[in-house]
């Protein structure tokens, strides 16, 4: 396959294997990038990436910079607070004015649904997801899947099994668009509360006993309690939903050998996952992130130059170029 079909990435609904396959393995090329001492090379050399963010970030953040950084992308930062959305200026406005400065990408953070997909009716430029509502967050999805990919050596007829709030998270949508696009066996878990009606014509089986959901599970992706999200209290304590949800080393002396523990953070220790279950040999949770900057970077390039008119240089060109300090 030559390219993306879109030149956004609104989500992992609706993408095919071959596109999410072609993100992965440009990610994989571009990972080797951030182990060199000069991290950086020109593919991006000339574009203009605006980091809009409306909601609070650490790792997609700092993780959509240093891609963009890496691939020698110019980069203007933008939040809620700090700019003119503070003094009541809408999103149609500010994008409007961002793309009159002539930017090729917005990479967009927003706590409603289908803000990226606004964007992308209105404007010209390259629009990506990090993060809409309780809706997307496709590079966490992709980053996840690259990080089973390299841990169990493949997607295809794995078993996945995500747990906790499964009807606020954005993380737990993409992940199972994307990881039944690939042939995965996907569970989710949590108090029936926290599981949307009807989650199973996504293509995912419901399982409320934990001790049953991790049993046969190659990975367990545990998500954050999402506090902020909930209108009401779904469960009665957070003790509570620590003793019958959280991942302890109990839980995790019953899962599969070789199994592994994914979270897509930020975490609260001692609430879905304890302090020694983050921190042990079977979490994988700062390979993710590490693994975040490759994909963001398979991302804007395969946005970026899936939209040149140019030829574009192969991947191998891109990675083989020379790491070179005065590349700005
Ligand atoms: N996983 C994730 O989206 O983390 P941040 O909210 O810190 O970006």
């Amino acid at each position: 396959m030559s390219g993306l079909r879109s030149k956004h990435l609104l989500g992992l609904e609706g993408m095919t294997a071959e596109e999410i396959n072609l993100i992965l393995d440009t990610a994989a090329s571009f990972k080797e990038i951030s182990e060199r001492p000069v991290k950086k090379v020109p593919a991006l050399r000339g574009k203009t990436v605006v980091n809009l963010f409306f909601e609070v970030s650490t790792r997609t953040r700092a993780s959509f910079e240093l891609a963009e950084k890496r691939l020698s992308a110019d980069t203007v930062n933008i939040s809620k607070a700090g700019s003119s959305v503070a003094k009541g200026e809408s999103l149609r406005d500010t994008a409007e004015n961002l793309q009159a400065m002539k930017i090729d990408v917005i990479v967009i953070r927003h706590g409603s649904a289908g803000a990226p997909h606004f964007l992308a009716s209105i404007l010209d430029a390259s629009i990506v997801n990090a993060g809409d509502g309780s809706h997307e967050h496709p590079t966490q999805g992709l980053l996840d899947m690259f990080t089973l990919r390299e841990k169990l050596g493949g997607i295809e007829g794995k078993r996945v099994t995500i747990i906790g709030d499964i009807a606020h998270s954005r993380v737990a949508r993409s992940n199972i668009f994307g990881l039944v696009t690939l042939g995965a066996h996907v569970t989710v878990c949590g108090p029936p509360t926290m599981i949307p009606p009807r989650i199973e014509e996504l293509g995912v089986r419901v399982e409320t006993d934990l001790n049953r959901a991790i049993g046969e599970a190659d990975a367990v992706n545990v998500l954050r309690i999402q506090l902020e999200r909930q209108k009401v209290n779904l469960f009665p304590s957070l003790a509570e939903y620590a003793v019958v949800y959280g991942i302890n080393r109990e839980r995790l002396a019953a899962m599969k050998p070789g199994s592994i523990v994914m979270h897509p953070g930020p975490i609260n220790r001692g609430v879905e996952i304890t302090q020694e279950v983050a921190d042990g040999d079977r979490a994988v949770i700062l390979e993710q992130v590490t693994n975040g900057v490759a994909v963001r970077m398979a991302v804007l390039y395969l946005l970026c130059e899936g939209g040149s008119k140019d030829k574009s240089p192969s991947i191998e060109d891109v990675v083989g170029e020379k790491s070179d300090s005065r590349v700005n």
